[in-house]
């Protein structure tokens, strides 16, 4: 458990999460109240990164359910293994047909057969998907729902169910409750918006690119050994960048491969010929490359 704001900075720290007050602050509130996180913002702005870092310093294990398109319960929940289920008849031929040996009619062997269903609906034969995983653990776990945005409306009224009272009921099984809440992260690229209802059960949290500040300390503390002067030439430089009117922001993962590629090029300094030939680092679409090329002057002054 984290003991207070504090607590939750220090500890994310410790781990390599530099979090904000902002983040910290939710954190803190999001484990008091026991609701989830949804965070919201552009990507490699540490939205996944934070989950893990939770998880890190609760010493929990952290079970994520990627999103995509198409997404749907049988994914994301519980699947019975129709293959091993038939596997299983198969080799249980000779024991099926004495079940129904006194049987005389059709129907009469399929009502013997219902009678043990169960041996084929039980345990042995349910495939757990994450969302179960995290239910059903008997220690506490971090449930990291990523990229929520890439499901699907039906999805998301799915995982709304589920997040409100965290159980669900198996046909075959019965329900199976929560032993303990899981610490719920939801994080989204903003693809499409999510809905209201899922946005009031959760706590809303916007992560923006960081702050120059924020930004030295990132790469100060993952690239030890990094001169102070470059350091503030490298977020001054990518701050000015984000200003531009770019396809795809470079972000803090692209900020730590342009200062890695500089260092690593021995460029102590930040000139046009230095940008030019690091470029590849800081955007990912041709047209961004021509956009940067055309303000450099401004990009690379002071
Ligand atoms: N606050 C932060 N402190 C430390 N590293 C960070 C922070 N935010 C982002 N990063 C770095 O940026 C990378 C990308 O973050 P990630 O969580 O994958 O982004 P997102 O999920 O928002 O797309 C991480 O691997 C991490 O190295
Ligand atoms: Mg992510």
């Amino acid at each position: 458990m984290f003991q207070s704001v504090k607590d939750v900075q220090k500890r994310m720290e410790e781990t390599g999460y530099i979090p904000s007050r902002e983040i910290s602050t939710i954190v803190y509130l999001a484990q008091e109240t026991q609701k989830p996180i949804l965070i919201e913002g552009p990507a490699g702005v540490g939205k996944t990164e934070l989950a893990k870092s939770i998880a890190v310093c609760l010493e929990q294990e952290m079970i994520r359910l990627q999103c995509y398109e198409g997404l749907d319960e049988s994914k994301a929940l519980y699947e019975w293994a129709y293959a091993k289920q038939l596997l299983y008849t198969q080799m249980l031929k000779g024991k099926i047909n004495d079940v129904i040996s006194n049987t005389a009619t059709l129907a009469e062997a399929v009502d013997e057969i219902a009678e043990h269903d169960d041996a084929f609906f039980s345990h042995r034969f349910l495939q757990t998907r994450p969302l179960l995983a995290a239910i059903s653990s008997e220690d506490p776990v971090v449930l990291l729902i990523d990229e929520v945005d890439k499901s699907d409306p039906e999805f998301e009224a799915f995982l709304l169910e589920l997040l409100s009272d965290f159980q669900v009921t198996i046909p075959e099984l019965g329900t199976i409750a929560a032993k303990s809440r899981p610490f719920v992260v939801l994080t989204s690229n903003n693809y499409r918006d999510m809905s209201d209802a899922l946005k009031r059960r959760c706590i809303h949290l916007y992560i923006d690119y960081p702050d120059i500040e924020t930004e030295k300390e990132i790469l100060r503390m993952k690239i030890p050994g990094i001169q102070e002067r470059l350091l503030s030439k490298v977020v001054d430089t990518v701050a000015r960048i984000r200003e531009l009117d770019l396809k795809k922001k470079p972000c803090i993962s692209e900020t730590l491969d342009w200062a890695n590629a500089l260092m690593i090029l021995q460029q102590d300094d930040i000139t046009e010929d230095a940008v030019f030939k690091t470029l590849n680092t800081l955007c990912k679409h041709r047209a961004d490359y021509g956009v940067v090329r055309a303000n450099i002057v401004h990009l690379i002054k002071g």
